[in-house]
């Protein structure tokens, strides 16, 4: 009888995407990937996870760990191992030079120049292939790469705070604060989880937001700011990028003469049309596989009228600010029935103190 029992594999298949997770944030265009070697009597011998593209595969990590004690051992990968040449040698090569005689795989790789041929690799040199072990948690914790490779599009959470009463600003356009310490400073975390934040010059003109995450991921996400006009304030916050990389998008119509007074260091991203759809297209290029919206409510309708956003973070605080005319998340979205309007799912609420979180799906 094996010593690596199917309970096992899944306790090990957790720590493989424990380890995963340790690259949030880092990995982008690439997914997060986290891998265990077990000894031929299944003790732990080798551990490692993918930290930042570029940075050896998590298989070679934990391979490298486990040395000779990985013959006839197991290898427990959250996701298939690569066959190509990429920016490091493919993984297959290495597994099989490592004297494996079996890997356990949660999910396959669906990058098409890997896309199940990783795994056909291994088995036509007689390894032992298992597939499927945790596979819906390692979607899950993959959803942003997946996303990206199936649609060309990074992931999107749109993020607002708003009263109890559905308010996001005061009728004079005051937002400072509504929601409480914690809640914001979650929201820096989740800054730290996505590749970049998107705001529209209208947020940039009234609220001048830093948009990084304080300092808890390294890099920080990049800061975008989406504008048709170009008419931006040339002592905002967010021209610091000693902090973070600063990029202004807009339509290849409008003139850069703007921005030439501005302080030097942002990169600047000319789009065919000032769409939410060609902005996601151009950071998918810069290697973005998640995006965070933490927009006003008309680019916010719009990214959601063309299918950018996936995902809500929405922060409640209980207070009631009033005002027929006082902004709201979302504008005009444009429905006539009941049957159209968008239905959530796979809701959760969290508290923060007195504020609420709640964390929703648009799919
Ligand atoms: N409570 C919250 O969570 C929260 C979050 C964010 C903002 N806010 C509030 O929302 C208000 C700003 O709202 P907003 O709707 O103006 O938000 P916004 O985030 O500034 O988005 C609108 C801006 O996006 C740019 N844009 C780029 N492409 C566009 C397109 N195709 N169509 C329309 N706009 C496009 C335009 O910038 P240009 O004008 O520069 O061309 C436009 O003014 C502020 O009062 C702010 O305090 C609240
Ligand atoms: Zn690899």
């Amino acid at each position: 009888m094996d010593s690596v029992s199917d309970k096992s594999l899944e306790y090990w298949m957790h720590r493989a995407l424990q380890l995963a997770s340790l690259g949030e944030g880092r990995t982008s265009p690439n997914p997060l990937v986290g891998a265990v070697v077990l000894n031929k009597r299944g003790n732990l011998v080798g551990e490692g996870f993918h930290a930042r593209a570029g940075a050896p595969h998590a298989e070679v990590g934990a391979l490298e760990q486990a040395g000779k004690e990985a013959i006839d051992g197991t290898l427990i990968v959250t996701l298939e191992p690569c066959c190509h040449h990429g920016r490091t040698p493919p993984c297959t090569e290495m597994i099989l030079a490592s004297g494996l005689k079996r890997v356990v795989v949660a999910l396959e790789d669906p990058d098409p120049r890997v896309s199940g041929s990783g795994l056909h690799r291994l088995m036509q040199e007689g390894i032992e292939v298992v597939t499927g072990v945790l596979q819906e948690l390692a979607a899950e914790q993959n959803k942003s790469f997946l996303h990206r490779v199936s649609t060309g599009r990074p992931w999107g959470i749109l993020k607002w705070g708003m009263s109890f009463d559905g308010r996001t600003a005061l009728t004079n356009g005051v937002s400072k604060w509504i929601t409480n310490e914690t809640s914001r400073d979650w929201v820096h975390s989740l800054r730290g989880t996505v590749d970049a934040v998107i705001v529209g010059g209208g947020t940039v003109r009234t609220d001048d937001p830093l948009l990084t995450s304080r300092g808890k991921s390294t890099p920080e996400p990049i800061r975008v700011v989406f504008s048709r006009s170009l008419e931006l304030p040339s002592n905002a916050r967010v021209w610091d990028t000693s902090i973070a990389r600063t990029l202004i998008a807009f339509p290849k119509e409008t003139s850069e003469d703007l921005l030439e007074s501005f302080p030097e260091g942002f990169e600047k991203l000319s789009l065919p049309s000032c769409e939410p759809i060609q902005l996601l297209l151009g950071l998918a290029k810069k290697d973005c596989n998640s995006v965070l919206w933490e927009c006003g409510p008309r680019l916010a309708s719009l990214a959601i009228k063309q299918g950018c956003i996936q995902e809500l973070a929405i922060m409640m605080s209980p207070k009631l600010m009033g005002g027929v005319l006082a902004a709201t998340p979302i504008a005009e979205l444009g429905f006539t029935s009941m049957s159209e309007v968008i239905k959530l799912s796979r809701y959760e609420l969290k508290a923060f103190d007195d504020d609420l979180l709640l964390r929703a799906t648009l799919l």
